[in-house]
């Protein structure tokens, strides 16, 4: 008996596992119920008196031996790498969380891309600017509303200086510049100083269009409008064009969109008049011309400017435009596009 048990020592010191599976096949086999220490013992009591003390002694070591052995062999296996069959080693891990293009500069750039097709450049301008060239160039009268402090934002020392309050201050920058033919957009952020609603903001985004060549009408202008709504909103966009007023174009009007939402009939978001805003044109104004150098008697021109964040609203039905500026990744993982 005493050299079952040296032997059982002896195997059970050569032991090793990988597995935790096999640790516990090795637990089973010694401690278990039926298990070889459990055997052991049973046949204790056959043990002659005299030698008791010794076999008992050995029997309680092998089992103090497989215990630490046990422990010792679970501590070295990490479950979750090599112990566990149940961790499939074939499985994908987690996946990588990807960005999400922000909706104005999707929209943005599919404004740029389609008026890329039409042959119009991108030009940028500085976002700080003076009088000249966001309201004078363009013919604001002096009293003009939009020169007022409520309207626009004024460095204090230097009224001359403001933040533009839309991009055709750019366009003024490429007249200057340059000479007909000009086919040109200029996408940008805007100032204004309005209070901040659902429906305003004191900073957006804007891209504004200039067209400048021999013969340049209307029509023109009214195709292009069409053409940008169909590429934008899709084929079956209607688009009307009401008579409205801006210093440096003339004739002017306000393009209004057959409505995304009720495609026309009527419904809250279009106050029933089945027609959505969506940007100022014109016919450039001669003194516009004349200011810049270019001979207006020679050369006619077109402009028009949107916002994009109006533009985006309408798209992606959002209700509400301080979405845009709080950057809640619930929001911006919406929108994914080629853009
Ligand atoms: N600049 C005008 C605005 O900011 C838009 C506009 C551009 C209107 C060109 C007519 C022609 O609202």
């Amino acid at each position: 008996m005493l050299q079952n048990i040296d032997r059982f020592l002896e195997e059970a010191r050569r032991f090793n596992a990988s597995t935790s599976e096999e640790i516990e096949q090795f637990r089973i086999k010694y401690l278990g119920k039926k298990g070889l220490l459990s055997d052991l013992f049973k046949s204790f009591k056959e043990v002659p008196v005299e030698q008791k003390k010794e076999v008992g002694q050995k029997i309680n070591q092998l089992k103090q031996f497989i215990t630490e052995k046990v422990e010792e062999l679970m501590s070295t296996i990490s479950d979750d790498v090599a112990g566990d069959n149940s961790a499939d080693l074939t499985l994908p891990g987690p996946p990588l969380q990807l960005g999400a293009r922000h909706p104005i500069s999707i929209v943005r750039n599919q404004i740029i891309e389609i008026f890329g097709r039409l042959g119009y450049t991108i030009s940028e301008g500085p976002e700080i600017e003076d009088d000249w060239h966001v309201f004078s160039a363009l013919n604001f009268p002096p009293e003009h509303p939009a020169r007022d402090m409520q309207d626009t934002f004024f460095i204090e020392k230097d009224p001359d200086i403001l933040l533009r309050t839309h991009t055709s201050s750019v366009q003024v920058r490429v007249m200057e510049k340059e000479q007909p033919p000009i086919r040109t957009i200029s996408p940008g952020r805007v100032f204004r100083n309005e209070a901040i609603s659902a429906r305003a903001h004191c900073i957006f985004h804007q891209v504004e269009g200039l067209y400048i060549d021999d013969n340049v009408s209307f029509a023109d202008l009214k195709q292009t409008l069409l053409y940008f709504a169909r590429e934008m909103f899709g084929k079956k966009v209607e688009i009307r064009l009401r008579p409205s007023y801006f210093p440096f174009t003339e004739p002017s009007a306000e393009m209004d969109i057959s409505c995304q939402i009720c495609g026309g009939k009527g419904c809250n978001v279009c106050k029933y008049t089945g027609w959505l805003e969506i940007l100022g044109c014109g016919m450039v104004d001669p003194n516009v011309l004349e200011f810049n150098h270019i001979d207006s008697k020679k050369y006619t021109g077109l402009a028009f400017g949107m916002g994009i964040e109006r533009v985006a609203m309408l798209k992606y039905q959002v209700r509400d435009l301080r979405l845009y500026f709080e950057n809640d990744i619930r929001f911006l993982k919406q929108f994914q596009a080629a853009y």
